[in-house]
């Protein structure tokens, strides 16, 4: 079981990844980059005094070594017990929990709201529907104006993908399920607004939110986010004479 590779595989983990980002290996080349791209999206949020975070597959939480604790209030996920017992010691101030993100939010933190929900190299393990439920499940525990954050070996089309496999022929894991941005676009729900953001030929975010939830806040003044950008743009307010 997947659960067992990963109790398996804790013990050297941070090692191994760290490791392989140093060297540019597949699929951890872009690791270290990924996770500070993160960090400074969830520390960008000036506005809120505390920022809410859901992480599925938080693993040993590298993550969080990254943004400040006395800003972030973190709930981690994770099925591997040997990868959660690691980041216990790292990470005193996360609440982790020993559970399936597939099964849904653990029923006691079903009415929290999050500012952000993130996952990283985690979703490789899903299939493309599986992501899919995810995705359109996990959304409504987003905060008005929330993102869900997904990080991994994702790549923005299928040539990539070809391009990589044939440069990493052995490290590329037939087993692993790595995504493809403009496959999933057509997939996802319409009322979702996504972006890509590259980070190399075979690392990406894909950043989602409710374009509904943010056109109901921003009734006048509609503020959209800008695909591939961290920026934000806003049209100017219109006077009602003009
Ligand atoms: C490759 S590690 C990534 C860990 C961490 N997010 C990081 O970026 O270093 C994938 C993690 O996701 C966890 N995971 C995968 N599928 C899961 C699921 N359905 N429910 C809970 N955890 C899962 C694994 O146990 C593992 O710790």
């Amino acid at each position: 079981m997947l659960q067992d590779i990963y109790n398996k595989i804790a013990s050297t983990y941070d090692q191994d990844v760290l490791e392989m980002n140093r060297l540019e290996l597949f699929p951890y080349d872009h690791y270290d980059d990924l996770l500070t791209t993160i960090s400074s999206i969830i520390s960008s949020q000036d506005h809120l005094e505390t920022v809410q975070i859901l992480d599925l597959g938080i693993g040993t939480a590298n993550l969080y070594s990254k943004v400040m604790p006395e800003r972030t209030q973190v709930v981690g996920l994770d099925f591997s017990r040997q990868m959660l017992e690691i980041a216990k010691l790292k990470c005193p101030n996360v609440t982790f929990v020993c559970h399936d993100f597939m099964k849904g939010l653990p029923e006691e933190y079903k009415h929290y709201r999050f500012d952000f929900i993130v996952s990283t190299y985690a979703i490789h393990d899903l299939d493309t529907n599986q992501l899919l439920d995810t995705i359109h499940y996990y959304l409504q525990f987003l905060n008005p104006m929330g993102k869900l954050i997904l990080g991994d070996n994702l790549f923005l089309d299928y040539e990539s993908s070809i391009r990589t496999k044939e440069k990493y022929l052995d490290s590329w894991n037939e087993l692993s399920h790595y995504h493809i941005y403009n496959q999933l676009v057509s997939k996802i729900n319409a009322n979702l607004s996504l972006s890509y953001m590259k980070l190399s030929v075979s690392t990406g975010l894909i950043i989602i939110e409710n374009v509904h939830e943010c056109a109901l806040q921003f009734e006048e003044n509609l503020v959209q986010y800008v695909s591939n950008t961290m920026k934000w743009k806003s049209n100017p307010i219109r006077k009602k004479s003009e």
